[in-house]
Formats: structure tokens, sequence, C-alpha cells
């Protein structure tokens, strides 16, 4: 045992599992195994797990693809990516233990003969490593291929969608699905059909990684575990709240794909209206996978929708251009790969939404999310309104700013509240000052990222954190109309930021409109 799994040994993460928790042996089919996904997080991530967390002996991961690996070579490949994620360091002994873990099924997607080899597998697997016939299948492929993979598990009978749940006679089947669920609503609908066609919605389990940051998750804590905040969490004390998900970093190589999405498609109908749904949702009679999902998807359905003159008045695209990221040059976006050079797709997205219902109205809530920004920085500021009256007008000072609750999702996740205080001294001098709380400083242990926290609710069952169907559709629901009103005016003055700026200069616009400023970040 090195250093570091000793460490892990003693992590009061592991205290803090009860054992209830531990899910039962299963194994995980990941189908696309690989991609990008895969190397970047899910294999670092699951090596990650199986040591800090006490994953069942018996837990098996069988890649899918179509490249022509042999069992080594799956093995040594899934290594280098653990290692290059550098999520933890990979010691010799514990990687053997993990590697024995792995098994490799090469065929085409469509190819039924591959469903048969992967049945075998599974097979031999309930024998030797007892996982029981429990099966996860993480579709990890591009969305093209769902329908195709969907198809044959049921064609080959490994999608015994009849039992789900059954642990005592053959085990449980359930189904984790990337996104994109689909590119708008017409399509997420027939992605669900396609699902539905195959497994009962109790059985799937569609993962948006964010719903994972551990930020994300105290929100719930944060307002329903408190009972400071859930009484002033409403349109008599709150001015507007901010959520940006902002990103230094370009497309990574992705221009093919990102062609396809463009910043709406890839983080504001999922990422940004998940964390939305969390901050606005009413508190659900007890927390469980139905009602927090019940009530998020009633926060989603009462944003007023946008249309026509709404959405050229309260969303703002932008393209980013060449410019200082970081100390670097970076091109602009369409001269990256994969890109064309006469693009329209956007990489920046500012909107104000509305929330008709009764703790809502009058609050807006405006979303800002952009690739080549100045910086990474993910959080939501709820911004409390001022003082009624200015006792302090007479002393020469000026008006304390209103409170802001600032939750920080990355980086440095934590929580701050902005208050104001006396500068010290005979005068009377008033500054705002952050009451911080870090998660780093305040606990030792900072439990599994997002994707192995997701994927252990999974294997135990429990889908709270994954997005339902009415959820994904709601959604799409509200993107589509801004995608259908996009595609009929294009814009022509891409692009319209630098890199390394905070975003077009109508993003500023749309929220000083209403007397307000973004945060500085
Ligand atoms: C993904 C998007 O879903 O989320 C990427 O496809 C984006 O474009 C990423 O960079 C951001 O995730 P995180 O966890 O780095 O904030």
């Amino acid at each position: 045992m090195t250093a570091t799994t000793a460490a892990r040994a003693v992590n009061p993460l592991r205290e803090g599992l009860r054992l209830e928790q531990t899910p039962p042996p299963c194994t995980m089919v990941i189908f696309g195994v690989t991609g990008d996904l895969t190397h970047r997080k899910l294999m670092p991530q699951l090596y990650a797990l199986t040591i800090d967390t006490p994953l069942p002996a018996g837990f098996s991961i069988v890649g899918f693809a179509r490249r022509n690996w042999s069992q080594d070579q799956f093995r040594t490949e899934m290594k280098a990516a653990v290692e290059s994620s550098q999520t933890m360091p990979v010691d010799e002994v514990t990687w053997q233990s993990f590697a024995q873990r792995l098994d490799y099924v090469s065929a085409n997607f469509d190819d039924p003969a591959g469903y048969t080899k992967l049945k075998e597998v599974l097979d031999r697997l309930d024998q030797e490593r007892g996982t029981a016939g429990n099966r996860i299948f993480y579709l990890a492929t591009p969305p093209s291929y769902s329908p195709i993979i969907l198809n044959h598990l049921k064609e080959s009978g490994l999608a015994e969608r009849a039992i789900p749940n059954d642990n005592a006679r053959q085990g449980w089947t359930r189904l984790v699905i990337e996104k994109p669920f689909g590119h708008d609503l017409a399509s997420a609908q027939a992605l669900n059909n396609e699902i539905a066609n195959t497994f009962a919605e109790s059985q799937v389990y569609r993962i948006d990684h964010y719903l994972g940051k551990e930020t994300v998750q105290n929100l719930l804590v944060l307002r329903f575990g408190n009972g400071i905040f859930e009484p002033i969490w409403n349109r008599q004390y709150i001015d507007h709240v901010q959520i940006t998900v902002a990103e230094a970093i370009g497309i990574e190589g992705r221009g093919e794909f990102y062609e396809e999405a463009g910043a709406l498609r890839d983080i504001v109908q999922n990422h940004m209206f998940q964390v939305l749904s969390l901050v606005g949702m009413e508190p659900p009679s007890t927390i469980n996978e139905r009602t927090v999902r019940d009530e998020k998807v009633q926060l989603l359905q009462a944003i007023t929708p946008l249309r026509g003159a709404s959405i050229a008045s309260d969303v703002v695209r932008g393209q980013y251009g060449p410019g200082w990221v970081n100390g670097r040059v970076v091109p602009g976006y369409r001269s990256e790969n994969g890109v064309d050079p006469d693009s329209i797709v956007e990489t920046y997205v500012a909107m104000k939404l509305r929330i008709d219902n009764w703790r809502w109205a009058g609050v807006p809530f405006y979303l800002r999310t952009g690739k080549r920004l100045p910086q990474r920085a993910t959080e939501i500021a709820v911004q409390f309104k001022a003082v009624p009256a200015l006792l302090f007008a007479g002393t020469g000072t000026l008006a304390p700013e209103a409170n802001v609750l600032t939750i920080r999702v990355q980086p440095d996740a934590g929580i701050s509240l902005r208050f104001a205080a006396k500068v010290p001294g005979a005068e009377m001098q008033i500054r705002s000052v952050n009451m911080d709380f870090f998660y780093g400083t305040a606990f030792s242990a900072s439990g599994p990222d997002d994707y192995a926290r997701l994927l252990l609710d999974c294997m135990r069952g429990d889908p709270t954190l994954f997005a339902r169907r009415d959820e994904v559709e709601t959604a799409w629901g509200l993107a589509t109309p801004i995608l259908q009103y996009w595609a009929r005016s294009p814009r022509t003055n891409f692009p319209n930021y630098e890199a390394g700026t905070w975003g077009p200069p109508e993003a500023d616009a749309l929220i000083e409109r209403d007397g307000r400023r973004w945060r500085r970040l």
C-alpha cells in the first residue's frame, strides 16, 4: 500500500458511508469505451472510486467499442488514461487489482454477434465474480449510435425490461445515458421514445455531471438543512439571482461536436437549467427520487417561455474571436479545427429568465456561460435587496452594498456571504466583507468526483440526481424556441467578443438595462 492509498484507507469519507449504501456487485458495460469521455473522466474516476469507497470486490467493467484491441491492450490503454488524467497517482499494486475488473469486447455497435459475445462475458462474470446479473449499460457514444445500441440490447435480451430492481431473481438492469439528450425538443422526445421501447423509466439514468458536483448537491442542504435561508429565499428579500458558468478553455479539439451543439445546447439546456431548478424549486415533502424531480420540473414549468421579441431582448449570443487567455494568445472560434470559417455557432449565451410563481414573481434570474472567458468560474449568486432606510447617509459614508450569498461550484468550492461592516476607527465608514466557507479547509475529505458520485448512486439504484424524461423535455421546451429564432435570424457580427474578455457588450447591456451588473469574478 502506497502513502496515497494508506491515506485514502483512513479517509473520513469511508467512515461516513453507511453500510446499507454499499452497492451490490454489478458489471458496468461502457459503450464507446475508446472515446474521450472514458479516457478523461469515466475510467480515472472509476479507478479512484474503487480505492475511495467500499465497492464490492466483484464490481466489474466491460468496455465495448469498435477498436480491435486485445484484453491486454485495453487494460494498458485504460492505465494510460488514468495516469494522464492525474485524478490520482497510479501505483502498480492497486492498478493490478483494478485491472482484474476490466474486460473488453471489440465489435461494431450494429453487429449482433458483438452482443452475443457481450452476453457470454456478462454470464461469465456472474459466475466468476458474483455480479449476480446486475448490469449497468453506459452509453458514452455519439448520439447517433444510441438507437442502434438500444435496439440491439433489446433484441439480444440484454435489456430485461420487465424486471427492474428484482435483485432476488435475475438481478437488475440499468441504462446510463450521456448528454446530449437530443438536439431539440422533437429529437429529445424521439430519443426518449426509443429508450422507453427498451427500458422502463425507472431503469434510466440520464447523467448530467453538474448534479454530481459537491456544491450543486449542497444546494439542497443549504436550503433545506438550515433554518435561516429558506424564510428569506423569495421575492420579499431577493432582488435577483445570477448563475455563471465561465470557462477559460475553448472547444478543446471538439470542433465537429461543438459546431452541432453551441453553448445553449452544450451548457444552458442541461447544466444551467439543472442548477437553476435546484436554486428555485419548492421544498419537497421528503427527499427522494420522485419528490425532488417533481419539484424541479414544476420550477422549470414555471419559467416564462421566451418567444420572438422577448428572445431578441432577453437572450444574447456571442462567439469568441482571437485574443489572450491566461497570458497566452489563442485563436478565434472560427479558426479552430473542425469549425466552419464562417460559423455562426454561439460560444457564449446570456439570458434573463422570469419565474412565474408565488416565490419568484418579479425576481429575474440572469444566466451567462461562455468559452474563452478570462477564467474558469461557476457560481450562483443570490443578490438580496438593499436595506430600506439609509441610516448612515448623514455620516458621509456610502450606502452599504446589498448582501450577496455566493455558492461557488468551482474552483474553490464553497459559500460566501457578503455583508456590510464598520471599518475600525473613529469615523463611520462602511465596507463590505465576506464570511467564507471553503470545502477544502472545512473538510479533510473531498469525496468522489462528479461522475464517480453519480455512478455510485446508479449502482445503489438512486436516480434522484439524474434527469428524468419530463425534466429533459421541459428544458428543451424552453431552449428550442430560442434555437429556432436564432436559425431564422442568423448573426452576422460574429465574432463579437475577444477571447479573454467577459463576453459581448450586448450581455452587459442586457443586465444594465435593469439597473444591475454582472458580478465581477
Ligand atoms: C460538458 C461540456 O458537458 O461540460 C463541455 O460538453 C464543458 O463543453 C464541460 O467544457 C464543463 O464541465 P466542467 O465540469 O469542467 O465544468
